[in-house]
């Protein structure tokens, strides 16, 4: 390995959980958004395992106020342990092990929730002058690893920060950051420009950021000198235009699908889709056929004013 290449090594991830989620509200009132369960797990357990896949042990969290239940989760609990090897339930006790003795989790608060970019300003401390990657702990990719790994060597062999996006429906394009890009060989662009939340007949392509990013450390100075941007938070994606206007910014089209699992609508599916493609609920595409086949009442009564979806 050259010593280039070396020294543009990835070492460390880091999820930014520290969000009110309130889109999930009340479920999010007294537990986090990242730790909904998606079928058996929480999500942000999946972040931390696509993170292991490609090779990222060295996983930095951003918690806050009210996020107690991440750090239990991830921590050993031995009477559990105890119990699930007396009572000879040995893949849950393999699960819970292997998570918790292979990723090497650290934690920092993020005080005042100011947004993903004041998040990231958060990891300074923990990764120094490295190059780091991102993953959004309300976000899940399948596969889980593939899309990171690409990030990797994209970064390796050009030095630049590297996002991943999919392309999604023009009705969405006000929920991302949205990009401008050239190129496009081998789902590789470079981004010319990237802007929050555009309305749909502002926004400049169809390309989406997608919760998976490797940032340069001088992302922190861009970070510290950036007015509030939309709705008054620190944006990440403003500092990534900065990246984006010295030429240090690159795109990867992932071959996959992204999970969105802090809105109503996005996390039921995500539930369905986790659990339609596991072994162990065969029989639950028969279930839910005959559940549309016979209608499901809309009963106003049970659930009245849901908000947004
Ligand atoms: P979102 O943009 O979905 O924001 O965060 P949110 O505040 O969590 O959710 P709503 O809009 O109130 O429903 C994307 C990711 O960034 C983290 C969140 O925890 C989530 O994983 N985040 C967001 C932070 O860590 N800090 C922040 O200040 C904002």
């Amino acid at each position: 390995m050259t010593e280039k290449y070396k020294k543009r090594m990835i070492r460390k991830a880091v999820i930014p959980a520290a969000g009110f989620g309130t889109r999930l509200l009340p479920a999010t009132k007294a537990q986090p958004k990242e730790m909904l369960p998606i079928v058996d797990r929480p999500a942000i357990q999946y972040v931390v395992e696509e993170s292991l896949h490609a090779g990222l042990q060295d996983i930095l969290i951003i918690t806050g106020k009210g996020k107690h239940a991440i750090e239990d989760h991830f921590d050993r609990n031995f009477e559990l342990e105890e119990e699930l090897r007396k009572s000879g339930r040995h893949s849950a006790l393999d699960e819970i092990r292997t998570l918790t003795t292979q990723a090497r989790i650290h934690y920092v608060r993020q005080p005042v929730l100011l947004g993903l970019g004041d998040a990231v300003r958060y990891a300074r401390d923990h990764v120094e002058s490295e190059s780091f990657a991102v993953l959004l702990g309300d976000t899940l990719l399948r596969p889980a690893g593939s899309c990171l790994k690409k990030l990797v060597e994209i970064h390796q062999r050009t030095g630049d920060a590297v996002l991943a996006v999919e392309e999604v429906p023009a009705d969405k394009v006000e929920r991302y950051g949205i990009l401008e890009v050239d190129g496009g060989r081998d789902g590789e662009y470079v981004v010319k420009r990237i802007i929050e939340k555009p309305k749909r007949e502002e926004a400049p392509s169809n390309l989406a950021a997608a919760g998976r990013y490797i940032l340069l450390p001088e992302i922190f100075d861009i970070l510290d000198a950036l007015p509030p941007g939309k709705n008054n938070e620190v944006q990440l994606t403003d500092a990534l235009q900065v990246l984006a206007q010295r030429g240090k910014l690159r795109a990867y089209r992932f071959q996959g699908k992204r999970y969105d699992v802090g809105n109503k609508m996005d996390y039921v599916l995500t539930i369905m889709e986790y659990a339609l493609a596991r072994p162990d609920l065969k029989g639950l595409h028969e279930a839910l056929e005959a559940m549309l086949r016979n209608g499901v009442d809309v009963m106003d009564e049970d659930f009245p004013a849901q908000g947004e979806s």
